[in-house]
């Protein structure tokens, strides 16, 4: 894996926070194994999340097992997405439960928890050396319709996992983003002390 994809961090961190990037360029002849893939999910059942609710669902998609399946899937992502996301050999599309089992009122965390979930399967994907790019840009109704997802969970997100590989593989109009160099805000701009943009004085 290129080191210049990892995070210039300020400061240590773990090396599977530090190591995680979002490639668009999947090499699509590596593929994902079941017991790999059975590490990520338990990653991310192991989550934890507001009264326990695990509001989290994921949809598994593997082009080598089950092309048809595959085919789906690719089919719930915007185009610009699709253009890059088919060399990924896993695709995961996700959705969440809207309401708290225990009382039926609306879980205002449910999304969050979705979030730290997706986060424990990235961190463990990268431990395995594997990259996940998460996408925002699916097509919300046709992953309601095509896998069936129920009133009281909405469909949400979808992900790429696989081993990353040269830019070169991704459609010319992307390759400037994959080899961009990695932005992110001054901790002083997001971590603040005892009034809104008051400086907490740690940094
Ligand atoms: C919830 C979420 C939705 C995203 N949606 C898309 C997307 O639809 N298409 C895309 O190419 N990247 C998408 N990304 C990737 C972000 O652009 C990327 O994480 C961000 O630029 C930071 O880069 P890094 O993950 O390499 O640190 C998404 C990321 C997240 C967490």
């Amino acid at each position: 894996m290129p080191n210049r994809h990892f995070a210039q961090t300020q400061y240590p961190i773990l090396s599977c926070l530090s190591q995680r990037w979002s490639p668009r360029a999947f090499d699509p002849a590596r593929t994902v194994s079941d017991a790999v893939l059975h590490r990520l999910f338990e990653a991310a059942r192991w989550s934890a999340s507001s009264y326990n609710e695990q509001p989290w669902r994921f949809f598994l998609a593997r082009r080598e097992a089950d092309a048809a399946n595959y085919e789906k899937a690719i089919a719930c992502l915007i185009e610009p997405n699709q253009a890059w996301a088919r060399q990924a050999p896993v695709l995961v599309l996700t959705a969440v439960s809207t309401r708290f089992t225990h009382n039926n009122t609306p879980n205002r965390c449910a999304v969050h928890d979705l979030g730290l979930a997706v986060g424990n399967l990235s961190a463990q994907a990268t431990h395995e050396g594997l990259c996940v790019h998460q996408m925002g840009g699916v097509l919300l109704e046709k992953m309601r319709e095509t896998y069936g997802i129920p009133a009281g969970f909405d469909p949400f997100t979808a992900i790429a996992i696989g081993h990353p590989t040269s830019p070169a593989a991704v459609p010319e109009n992307m390759r400037q983003m994959e080899t961009a160099p990695r932005q992110r805000k001054a901790l002083d701009d997001i971590v603040f002390g005892g009034q809104w943009e008051s400086k907490s004085g740690i940094f």
